[in-house]
């Protein structure tokens, strides 16, 4: 089953700079899939990173099945981090082991299975991402969206119940990009898993998630359950569903800031605790 997180006032800046985002409150519903989306730069990756605790927030705390990370001494951290599946958006593949190697370390290095056991999972994680005959090859020797692939199959290998992706769509090709929604939307059918995914397909947001987060210069402007964010009257969120150039978002920080995004962006709703 899946496990749920909880993110409450939290904060997040680097060097002393303008915070990435500020008081963020949100909570990822146990056993759904909710998408976060945000244009470049608006510190997606850095929230995930945050949830998981590989970085540590100014304020705020991370609520992990109802554990609180931010209090955690490195051991707990670590324990909790074995339940999660993370999948980074450069795929973090070891460049000099091959992709059966990469799928199989996670199991090598926290459990005491035997490369029978081993091999069994790891074959049926390559089902899952069609990548089956793909195992011997280096990742320099794959496709971007191979590597994606195998990224996702390492994120899975240790029956994660959180399941983080990062952009696991992008450099993918428009058919291989919905059989992933699809692979996705069974794996949490099938396991109960609970996603939470970065993307910027609109398709892919469109379709797949329970629910919407959305971050936006420096607030989580929305979150919602997908019916009612796809009918948001909001203009970022509607601008960015209908990837519309008209609208707040602009090609700069610089025209972002000085837009008419407004009362948009200063109106955050999270869910609030
Ligand atoms: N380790 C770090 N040290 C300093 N600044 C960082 C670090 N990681 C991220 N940042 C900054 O935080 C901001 C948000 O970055 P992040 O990678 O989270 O954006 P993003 O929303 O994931 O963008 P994209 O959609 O392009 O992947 C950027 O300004 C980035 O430079
Ligand atoms: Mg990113």
């Amino acid at each position: 089953m899946g496990v749920g997180a909880e993110v409450v006032g939290l904060t997040k800046s680097f060097n002393g700079n303008k915070p990435v985002w500020s008081d963020v409150s949100l909570t990822v519903p146990s056993g759904d899939i909710t998408v976060l989306l945000g244009p470049s730069g608006t510190g997606k990756s850095v929230f995930l990173k945050t949830l998981i605790g590989l970085l540590r927030p100014d304020r705020g705390k991370v609520f992990i099945d109802g554990q609180e990370l931010t209090a955690m001494s490195d051991r707990e951290l670590y324990a909790i981090r074995q339940r999660c599946g993370v999948l980074f958006q450069d795929g973090a593949l070891f460049g000099s082991m091959n992709i059966y190697d990469n799928i199989a370390f996670p199991l090598r290095e926290h459990t005491r299975k035997t490369e029978r056991e081993i091999r069994r999972i790891v074959m049926q994680r390559l089902d899952v991402v069609g990548m089956v005959g793909d195992e011997d090859k280096l990742p320099s020797e794959i496709s971007g969206g191979m590597r994606k692939r195998a990224g996702l199959a390492r994120a899975l290998v240790m029956d994660p119940e959180l399941i983080l992706c990062d952009e696991p769509d992008s450099g993918l090709d428009p058919v291989r990009t919905a059989l992933l929604s699809k692979t996705i939307a069974e794996l949490n059918a099938e396991t109960g898993a609970t996603f939470l995914i970065v993307t910027h397909d609109i398709n892919t947001a469109r379709t797949l998630p329970h629910h919407i987060g959305m971050l936006y210069l420096g607030q989580l402007v929305a979150f919602e359950r997908r019916e009612q964010m796809l009918a948001s009257d909001k203009p970022v969120v509607r601008q960015f569903l209908n990837a519309s150039i008209e609208g707040p978002i602009g090609m700069t920080e610089e025209k972002d800031a000085n837009g008419q995004n407004g009362q948009t962006a200063q109106q955050p709703f999270g869910v609030a605790q």
